[in-house]
């Protein structure tokens, strides 16, 4: 998926400002070194280097990584695919923020970071869990069924697992979990009755691609009407999002 790097940083700012409490549970110390993975734009990356870590950020979009460089050139960014990565340094701590449920390879991405952690080093993130957005989902499915896209209507854009599953998997992977939590984060949109349509169409592109624009834009208002009644909150509009966050350390 390609991203607007721009759009996203005015736009959808919530992603990482929301993320700013996971920082406490990363709980960087003055010179650890710290990779953080899916860093996006970058402003989490700058706050953990602010704490005195010495950070890296990567992302698998290169638009990403330019405008984490524009904003924070104090900061090391690179562009590299969270999914099978293989850092020649090793680290205290990988942080990610929103970003791991985007990565398609689960296994390599565990593996990789897993490899690139020092003995006790610890994992920490925070991702969509089990249910996450489920409402948007549903409906965007339905208005996908109902004009005929059925197969555009069975797309698995995110993958959203519980926590069991989850800590589950990190389990096979050598890590062990000594923290986790699954909790309901309602988030605001921009943008009022727009703010469906402006995050679908940044977040979640796949599910429409093949439909003409013309028709496109008549299906996000369907989309948007049946979740007013979820939504819409006295005009601010809340998206049902949840989130799953851990920490996995690699034991020595
Ligand atoms: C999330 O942070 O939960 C998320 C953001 C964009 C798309 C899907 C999920």
């Amino acid at each position: 998926m390609k991203w607007n790097a721009e759009l996203y940083d005015q736009k959808h700012a919530f992603v990482y400002q929301f993320g700013e409490n996971v920082l406490e549970t990363l709980d960087a110390k003055a010179g650890e070194n710290i990779l953080d993975i899916g860093c996006g734009t970058g402003y989490l990356t700058q706050q953990i280097q602010n704490a005195g870590a010495i950070v890296k950020g990567t992302d698998y979009s290169p638009d990403m990584i330019a405008q984490a460089k524009e904003s924070y050139p104090e900061v090391a960014f690179e562009v590299a695919d969270a999914g099978n990565f293989n850092e020649a340094d090793k680290y205290d701590a990988v942080f990610s923020n929103a970003a791991l449920h985007w990565v398609k390879n689960q296994d390599g991405m565990m593996d990789s970071v897993y490899k690139s952690l020092k003995p006790g080093g610890r994992f920490v993130a925070e991702m969509g869990g089990k249910g996450n957005v489920a409402k948007l989902i549903a409906a965007t499915k339905q208005v996908l069924e109902q004009r005929g896209y059925h197969k555009q209507a069975k797309t698995q854009v995110w993958y959203f697992p519980s926590m069991g599953e989850y800590a589950s998997r990190l389990e096979k992977h050598g890590f062990r979990v000594t923290y986790a939590v699954h909790f309901d984060r309602k988030t605001p949109l921009q943008d009022g009755d727009q703010g469906v349509a402006k995050w679908i169409t940044m977040f979640a592109p796949l599910y429409l691609v093949g439909v003409p624009a013309a028709e496109k834009a008549e299906m996000l208002k369907e989309v948007t009407a049946l979740l007013e009644p979820h939504y819409n909150e006295n005009g601010q509009w809340y998206a049902d999002y949840k989130r799953l966050r851990f920490i996995a350390v690699k034991e020595i």
